[in-house]
Formats: C-alpha cells, sequence, structure tokens
C-alpha cells in the first residue's frame, strides 16, 4: 500500500506535510505556457516543479479534461459552455493561440492524458475539482473513476481540491482514501468545522485573504496550508516562513528564486 493510501486523516496531514512540494505550478506554469494544456506541464517541469495544480470538469460526455472556466471563450477558439461539448468536440479546439502564436495548436488535454504525462515526467498533482455549475457530484464520480482506473499504482494519490463543497463531500464518500483539501476564496470563520466535516486533510487558501492567526493555527494543529496564487518572491518567502506547506504559482522560477534554490530536474 501506498504510503498515502490510508484513510486516517492524521497520516494523510503527514504525508502531505513530508511530500507536498514549497513550489507548485499554478494551471502548469500559467505565466510561461497556455494554461491548463500539456505544454504548460512540460514547461512546469523545465522550471523544475514537482508538482502542478489544474482545474478539472467534464464535457458533455463526462470525460474530464482540463480547463479553468465554465465557457470556452477566454482560452480557446471555441464558444459558450464547455459542458455542452463532447470531447471530441473539444479536443481539436486550439487552446493556444489566444496565449501566444506560438502556443498554436495546444489542445484541451484529457485527465487520462495528463496522467500518462505526470507519470512519464515523474510529477505528482494536486487536482482541483472545478465543476461546472450543479455538476459537482457527477465530476467527482467522473474524476475519481478515472483516477482509479489510470493512476499509475506506485504512484501516491493525487491531492484533491475544490471550492465546491459538494464536491468535497461526494469525494470523501466515495475517495476517502485520496487526500483531499479544501478551497478557500473568502475568509470562513468555522474553517475547522469545514475541515472535519469534510474530512478534508488540507487547506487550501487565497493568499489575499489568510491571516497570520488562521496559519499558525493551522500549523500547530498539522494542517498542511497551501497559498495560491502567489507569483510575488518576497510574499512567498514571507508565507513559508509563517509556517505555509506550499506556494501555488503561475511563475515558479521567480518563486525559487526568492526561497533560494531550484527543485533538482530529474
Ligand atoms: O487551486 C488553487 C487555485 O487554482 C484556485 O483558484 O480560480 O485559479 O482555480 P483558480
Ligand atoms: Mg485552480
Amino acid at each position: 500500500m501506498d504510503s498515502v493510501a490510508t484513510e486516517n486523516l492524521d497520516d494523510q496531514r503527514f504525508y502531505l506535510r513530508q511530500n507536498v512540494p514549497a513550489v507548485i505550478g499554478h494551471r502548469g506554469a500559467a505565466r510561461y505556457a497556455p494554461e491548463n494544456t500539456l505544454a504548460s506541464v512540460r514547461k512546469a517541469h523545465e522550471l523544475g516543479v514537482q508538482w502542478v495544480e489544474v482545474d478539472v470538469k467534464l464535457s458533455a460526455d463526462r470525460i474530464p479534461f482540463l480547463l479553468h472556466d465554465t465557457k470556452l471563450d477566454r482560452t480557446t477558439d471555441g464558444r459558450g459552455r464547455a459542458s455542452r461539448r463532447t470531447m471530441e468536440e473539444l479536443s481539436v479546439m486550439d487552446a493556444g493561440s489566444w496565449f501566444a502564436a506560438a502556443s498554436r495548436g495546444e489542445r484541451l488535454p484529457t485527465l487520462v492524458a495528463l496522467i500518462a504525462l505526470l507519470d512519464r515526467l515523474d510529477m505528482g498533482l494536486n487536482l482541483e475539482i472545478k465543476p461546472t455549475p450543479g455538476s459537482d457530484r457527477e465530476t467527482t464520480d467522473a474524476i475519481v473513476d478515472v483516477l482509479r482506473r489510470h493512476w499509475p499504482e506506485h504512484r501516491p494519490w493525487p491531492l484533491l481540491s475544490s471550492f465546491s463543497l459538494a464536491a468535497l463531500a461526494r469525494a470523501r464518500d466515495i475517495a476517502i482514501d485520496m487526500p483531499r483539501g479544501l478551497l478557500i476564496d473568502e475568509f470562513m470563520r468555522d474553517w475547522p468545522g469545514a475541515l472535519d466535516e469534510l474530512q478534508c486533510a488540507s487547506l487550501h487558501i487565497n493568499h489575499k485573504v489568510v491571516t497570520p492567526d488562521l496559519l499558525s493555527t493551522a500549523t500547530e494543529e498539522g494542517i498542511p496550508v497551501l497559498l495560491y496564487t502567489v507569483n510575488d518572491g518576497s510574499r512567498a518567502v514571507e508565507l513559508l516562513q509563517a509556517g505555509a506547506s506550499s506556494i501555488i504559482t503561475d511563475a515558479p522560477d521567480v518563486i525559487f528564486d526568492a526561497i533560494g534554490g531550484t527543485a533538482p530536474l530529474r
């Protein structure tokens, strides 16, 4: 059994404290490549990043794939709600030109394709479950199903996270063995109650709303805290010194420079 294939919350927290790297690439390496594409993951790897965070939602035919927005408009040449398109339709869209002419032809990757790349690059994953509104449960079900069928047996489970409490509740019920993190974008007074209810191992907080008090309380309790999206080196150092486990960033090189040293390329 993998060290993280445990249902015990304290064990999951211990595993995360030991293994979550100080720097996680946001949507791959979103400053340098089109977000949530395989090119972005490869760029993160080139920069020495060991884990990436990506956003995963469902196509009309219920295939988990990578995309941040509900709509296709900002990051592809498609239009309208992504959940209305089949994976066959999504897979021919251009997800690179909006970012740079040289990225033309980048595709929207399936979760299965991402898993294969991560395995090849020996990288870890924070998988954000990003359901289109109303599809929290089915999105979680499909993602967990793909992970159980395709995630390499020799690798520890990815860290799942979500803003959606419904998705996290479903993940608790069907994937208690996979570590899960609660995403918070606004201050939440009863975050300990929410973690407890959802049996979440970690807290993932917008660094603009995190307080020193929250960071020290969580750290004392042994709860890993991941901060997003931090692209400023001195802010990253401040947060890591205050007890944060990890910085989720669009610009991993900036954060590596600030914290002194890059992770070795494998
Ligand atoms: O998981 C951290 C971060 O990605 C959450 O916000 O909107 O960038 O997905 P967002
Ligand atoms: Mg995200």
